[in-house]
């Protein structure tokens, strides 16, 4: 049995995963409509088995209603409307309720403008069959960044780089939001009390989920930057990473310094029970 480090080589030993069950592709929108078309065909086309769910928050530019008119004409394709925009964080979470509800296995994130392609899902699915969670990365050895303006990719890669030191995390790509995500993993994050809203929602849940001691692996990709429309990044957006990324890397510290003091000893809460122990042995996983 691993003692639960909670690192990903830790927490993946002497595991046996089960099946992954059907794929659901949540792709959240907001003025998205010169991209809806093409990123819903190349996923069924990637991976024909998987559905896609697009979680719009009411566009004003119609992508709603392009992503109705593709749900229309395939029954893998579905739709979720919200009544305004919320944030990634939020559109993400009711998706992710959408998809458990309704029994799927597998529940990835994607991004609409192409960023995310869906021609490397299968490797991150591959990935799956041995983890609990899988990042793309595009911060390990293998991924990578096209067409990103350098101001980018310093704010994503320092982003990762302080969440890693703030949070104690063992991960390169921790801001990142292509993820495939085991169903029984969503389940054991607690998603009810998420409150991140913009893009920290990621790092929240990786956060999360390494915090329960699941198996979280990093699969290299190449992010490509949208050629169509305006991405969504703000100040705001930015300012809220920056001060919750802080919140919990502060609150982690208090807490294992009392915890330390209470119990003697440096390990603390935090753990799940997501680990080895009530799994069988064997089959260890081989992607990282
Ligand atoms: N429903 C909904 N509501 N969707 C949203 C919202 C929102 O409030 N904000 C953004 N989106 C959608 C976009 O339409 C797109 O499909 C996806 O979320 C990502 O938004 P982009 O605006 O394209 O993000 P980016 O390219 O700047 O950021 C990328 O890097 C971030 C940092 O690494 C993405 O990969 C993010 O996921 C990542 O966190
Ligand atoms: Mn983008």
């Amino acid at each position: 049995m691993n003692d639960g480090e909670g690192t990903p080589a830790a927490a993946g030993q002497g595991r046996r995963f089960g099946p992954l069950g059907t794929a659901l592709v949540i792709i959240p929108t907001y003025n998205e409509a010169e991209n809806i078309k093409a990123i819903v065909g190349r996923v069924r086309e990637a991976v024909p088995e998987a559905h896609v769910l697009v979680a719009d928050d009411n566009s004003p530019d119609g992508t709603g209603k392009l992503a109705d008119e593709l749900a229309a004409e395939d029954d893998h394709v579905h739709v979720l409307h919200r009544k305004g925009k919320e944030g990634l964080g939020a559109a993400y979470l009711a998706g992710f309720r959408w998809g458990l509800e309704r029994g799927y296995g597998v529940l990835v994130e994607m991004d609409a403008d192409g960023s995310h392609q869906p021609e490397e899902l299968p490797r991150l699915l591959t990935a799956l069959k041995g983890a609990d969670l899988v990042l793309g990365s595009r911060w390990v050895p293998g991924g990578r960044v096209v067409n990103w303006p350098k101001s980018r990719e310093f704010i994503s890669r320092g982003g990762s780089l302080y969440s890693r030191l703030a949070l104690d995390l063992p991960l390169r790509d921790i801001t990142g939001g292509y993820r495939a995500f085991r169903r029984e993993t969503l389940e054991g994050l607690g998603l009810d009390d998420v409150a991140s809203q913009g893009y920290c929602f990621q790092v929240d849940l990786a956060r999360r989920a390494i915090k329960a001691g699941y198996h979280v692996v990093e699969v290299p990709i190449t992010f490509v930057e949208r050629e169509l429309g305006d991405s969504k990044m703000s100040r705001d957006i930015l300012v809220e990473a920056l001060w919750r990324v802080t919140t919990w890397g502060v609150g982690e510290r208090v807490g294992k310094v009392l915890g330390r003091d209470r119990a003697g000893d440096g390990k603390t809460a935090g753990r799940g029970d997501a680990g080895a122990s009530d799994q069988p042995a064997r089959a260890p996983h081989e992607d990282s």
